[in-house]
């Protein structure tokens, strides 16, 4: 369903959680970023303006759940950040500030899924705390945004371009999360 192609172990969820506070962090990051890519790609297309303005304002209430959550533990989100995911993404030219349009929208839908599939373990991790119930709300979430710019891509380029697309994306996508070291990060 969310077209990865590399599963994350669950021993992984541990690396992550090791340093909840730099966990989150990365996480206020991630979802700025999530938001910021909304607000991006709302001008590219007329009919991403409605769906993506409403992603946008979804992405920053997730961000002050997470600058919330820092808060009660006394610390603060960073200002910037180097996200090695998305670095590495940009290094194959799949930066969600240039390329085509097609390839933006499905790069957004794999760090979606790839969100997904993390919060998932995350939930599992911390299960009954108030921080599980967060990353579950967060999962549910995930899926559905990866569903939304899969059928974008699918409205403005046709469903067999993008799915054809969406897998061959979706390889290169599993080989950079497959690399990169495990720490307390989202990706
Ligand atoms: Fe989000
Ligand atoms: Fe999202």
């Amino acid at each position: 369903v969310l077209h990865l192609k590399y599963r994350t172990p669950s021993a992984w969820a541990q690396a992550a959680l090791a340093d909840v506070r730099a966990l989150l962090v990365d996480h206020a990051f991630c979802e700025d970023k999530a938001a910021a890519s909304a607000r991006m790609l709302m001008k590219q297309h007329e009919k991403l303006r409605g769906p993506m303005a409403a992603l946008a304002k979804e992405e920053d209430g997730h961000a002050q759940m997470c600058r919330k959550f820092l808060k009660e533990r006394g610390a603060a989100a960073g200002i910037k950040y180097r996200n090695p995911y998305v670095s590495a993404l940009r290094r194959q030219g799949l930066g969600l500030g240039s390329g085509e349009l097609l390839d933006k929208l499905l790069v957004a839908s794999l760090i979606e899924a790839r969100s997904c599939e993390r919060f998932q373990l995350l939930a599992d991790a911390t299960r009954g705390g108030t921080l599980g119930r967060f990353y579950e709300d967060l999962l549910a979430a995930e899926a559905r945004h990866h569903v939304l710019f899969v059928d974008l891509a699918s409205d403005l380029f046709g469903s067999r371009p993008a799915h054809k697309r969406l897998g061959e994306l979706s390889a290169l996508e599993a080989e950079i999360v497959r690399s990169l070291p495990w720490a307390p990060r989202i990706h």
